[in-house]
């Protein structure tokens, strides 16, 4: 086997049109803009329309991504799709990506891993550069949550909203400054019921009935998920900045993923790193799932705030439980 490293090639992003603002929310359950604000940091979040799929948001995002990486269509040798929200059951959402780009012959699957989804897909798609199997990767994460959402829940349903990230991971050359420098994944499924869609697999078919119960929706404990959130991240985070001998004062940039303001504040102020080292967009997108973390880079990139040769530190949790971390030089 030989060993190469791999390295982010580009990102990109994209979000639907439509904006659903605290105000929008205040006419549909009891809840108040001030509530929203305090409690999570959101302020607005964008929200597909009854014709977009998560497979059409994902085409967007990798238009982007694969455009600003200059890897042309032919030279992608694989695609991962991380998801819990995917145009159908089946096939997979990352198969009917490939058929939209037009790659002919590559392998396409997609990754459940909740929000963790995009740093679980990165950590894979680095195994395969790493020993030599694949040259360049498209790695997309891609929700459409709003589409499961309980729009009677006040719990939830303020929290979420639509996106695709994507980035391009490459074969890293000798000469290149940006590498993938360590990833960390890791799960505890025992807390799998905090953070659950409980019809429509296997386990409760979509039924009539569960459909008038609103199980087809996710539903989640937010205060438990909320104290495994900040311990989770900042484990993986610790661990991967001492295997490398780096502190978090050698980190330019942190991306968390945004689930909550409270979250990351609290996150960056158990890891020493000021606020202004960490990149936050929640209040113009909410909890995107899979989608924040790249969808958070993408636009620090094209704000010309992340620049090649940056050290960053991408972080989240989710659905599973499940959480990761990556550390990398752009
Ligand atoms: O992406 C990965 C998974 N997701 C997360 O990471 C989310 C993690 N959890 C959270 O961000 C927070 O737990 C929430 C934002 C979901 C909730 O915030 P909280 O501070 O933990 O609130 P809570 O659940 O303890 O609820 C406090 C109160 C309750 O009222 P009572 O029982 O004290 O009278 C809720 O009913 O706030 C009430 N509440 C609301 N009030 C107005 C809950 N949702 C709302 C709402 N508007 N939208």
């Amino acid at each position: 086997m030989e060993n190469y490293f791999a390295k982010f090639s580009a990102f990109g992003s994209f979000a639907p049109a439509k904006i659903l603002t605290n105000q929008d929310l205040e006419k549909i359950v009891d809840t108040t803009d001030e509530w929203i604000r305090t409690r999570t940091g959101m302020v607005e979040r964008r929200m597909a329309s009854k014709e977009e799929a998560a497979s059409d948001l994902a085409y967007q995002a990798a238009l982007n991504a694969i455009e600003a990486s200059k890897v042309k269509y032919k030279e992608i040798d694989m695609i991962i799709v991380a998801t819990i929200s995917g145009d159908h059951a089946f096939p997979s959402t990352s198969c009917i990506l490939q058929h939209k780009l037009g790659l002919k012959n590559v392998p396409a699957f997609d990754l459940s891993a909740g929000c963790t989804g995009f740093i679980y897909a990165c950590d894979v798609a680095n195994q395969y550069v790493r020993n030599g199997q694949a040259r360049n990767i498209l790695v997309v994460g891609v929700e459409i949550l709003t589409k499961i959402t309980n729009w009677t829940d006040r719990n939830t349903c303020v929290l979420f909203g639509d996106a695709a990230g994507a980035a391009v991971i490459s074969r890293a050359e000798p000469t290149d400054i940006s590498k993938i420098i360590d990833t960390k994944i890791d799960a505890d499924g025992s807390m799998g019921d905090y953070l659950i869609q409980m019809a429509g697999g296997s386990r409760l078919p979509a039924s009539a009935e569960t459909v008038e119960a609103n199980q087809h929706t996710l539903t989640m404990e937010g205060n438990r998920v909320f104290k495994s959130a900040i311990k989770s991240m900042y484990a993986s985070s610790d661990e991967l900045l001492k295997r490398n001998n780096l502190s978090s004062a050698d980190v330019d940039w942190v991306i968390p993923h945004q689930a909550n303001l409270r979250i990351i504040e609290a996150l960056a102020d158990k890891m020493k790193v000021p606020l202004s080292k960490v990149i936050i967009n929640i209040q113009k997108y909410g909890n995107t799932s899979s989608a924040t973390v790249p969808l958070a880079i993408d636009e620090a990139i094209r704000k010309k705030k992340i620049r090649r040769g940056d050290i960053l530190l991408l972080t989240s949790f989710g659905a599973g439980l499940t959480w990761g971390s990556i550390l990398a030089r752009y």
